[in-house]
């Protein structure tokens, strides 16, 4: 981009931002205009992974549990994993509760109310503090994510990796000069919803945007070409197969606690293989963990292969439903429940999709 158009549309670009907010902006959230840091601090902790349809029931939900700080550092863990269930990345949750503990315990309820301790929190990175600070303290930090991202790259023609560490200091430096310094928080949530709503990813309104005029990539014909990234995902395939140990009355879960996905989630006895197993391999396998006692259990239903996508993993598996004669000993961290209680326990989706279906047969 020629230099004089560059400082041109640098000039122009907050005040057509925020005139296009002010004039056609329709979208309503509820944590649009919230001043609360703490209801902020939660919207944007869902929103950090997860789409913002799929992210209001569950803030409706959660702050209607736990309308405040100290409401949530009180709570049990299962109770707040409860209302998490089905969001992914479990992680998010862990780090809110322990947040929590920390300011309503540490610092008497009152949220920091600058960027540097807001960053301190838990979870929080440099877009999550910057949209805290703005939203709750009118404070200049601009949010830099992907809608960020994918607005400033096509408006202007930059195809630096956004993904890359220099990609992502230019875009923050370009993103922090544009921001506008009397209102950072309503032009910063304006960004995030003109990426959302006009710049979008795939089919974006390009003919009545206000920005089109001066946009790079749009009168480059590049906008599908823009943002670029430089890595791609390798997604690692697994294979999960769910025991479902029935004795009695009772079946066998325990608590994910190592280093991977579904960290503090429920799940039934598991065999993880590289490939797609046979029954009868998996069934040798639950005897040599001594989880099935020999000639004393009986398959009672075998389901049909589920899968279920993750960002960097794709698992495949199957439900083993299993009737015992007797009791194996289990290691001491699994848990004969009740069958009937299944449904205090959280579940990562995949196993709550099978449950969902076994339950409707
Ligand atoms: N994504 C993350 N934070 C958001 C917000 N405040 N509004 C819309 N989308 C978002």
């Amino acid at each position: 981009m020629p230099k004089s158009d560059y400082s041109l549309i640098r000039k122009a670009f907050p005040g057509l931002l925020l005139k296009w907010d002010k004039t056609q902006n329709t979208r309503q959230m509820p944590w649009k205009g919230e001043k609360d840091p703490y209801k902020i601090w939660v919207s944007e902790i869902i929103l950090q992974q997860t789409r913002v349809a799929q992210g209001l029931d569950y803030y409706n939900k959660f702050i209607d549990a736990f309308p405040n700080v100290h409401k949530l550092a009180k709570a049990s863990e299962a109770k707040v994993f409860k209302l998490w269930e089905g969001l992914g990345y479990y992680s998010r949750c862990r780090n809110l509760i322990a947040s929590a503990k920390y300011i309503s315990r540490e610092l008497k309820g009152r949220f920091p109310d600058n960027y540097e301790a807001i960053k301190q929190l838990k979870g929080v990175g440099p877009y999550t503090a910057a949209a805290i600070a703005s939203f709750a303290y009118n404070l200049p930090h601009a949010v830099v994510d992907g809608n960020v991202f994918r607005l400033l790259s096509r408006v202007f023609g930059i195809n630096k990796p956004v993904d890359s560490t220099n990609g992502k200091k230019y875009f923050t430096q370009l993103a922090q000069e544009l921001l506008d310094k009397q209102y950072p928080g309503k032009y910063n949530q304006a960004i995030m919803d003109f990426g959302a709503e006009v710049c979008k990813p795939a089919a974006p309104l390009c003919s009545s945007c206000v920005l089109n005029r001066h946009c790079s990539a749009f009168l480059n014909k590049k906008v599908n070409e823009l943002p670029v990234k430089e890595k791609k995902i390798v997604v690692k395939k697994r294979c999960f197969y769910y025991l479902l140990l029935e004795y009695k009355n009772t079946i066998a879960i325990r608590k994910r606690i190592g280093k991977d996905i579904w960290h503090s989630l429920y799940e039934f006895l598991l065999i993880e293989t590289k490939r797609l197993a046979t029954e009868r391999n998996i069934l040798q396998q639950g005897e040599k963990n001594n989880w099935l006692p020999k000639d004393k259990y009986e398959v009672i239903s075998t389901s049909p292969v589920f899968t279920q996508p993750l960002s960097h993993q794709l698992i495949t598996g199957r439900f083993l439903k299993i009737r015992l004669k007797k009791k194996p000993s289990l290691q001491k961290s699994c848990l004969w429940i009740d069958s009937n209680e299944l449904r205090r326990y959280s579940f990562p989706a995949f196993i709550n999709t099978y449950l969902k279906q076994d339950s409707a047969v």
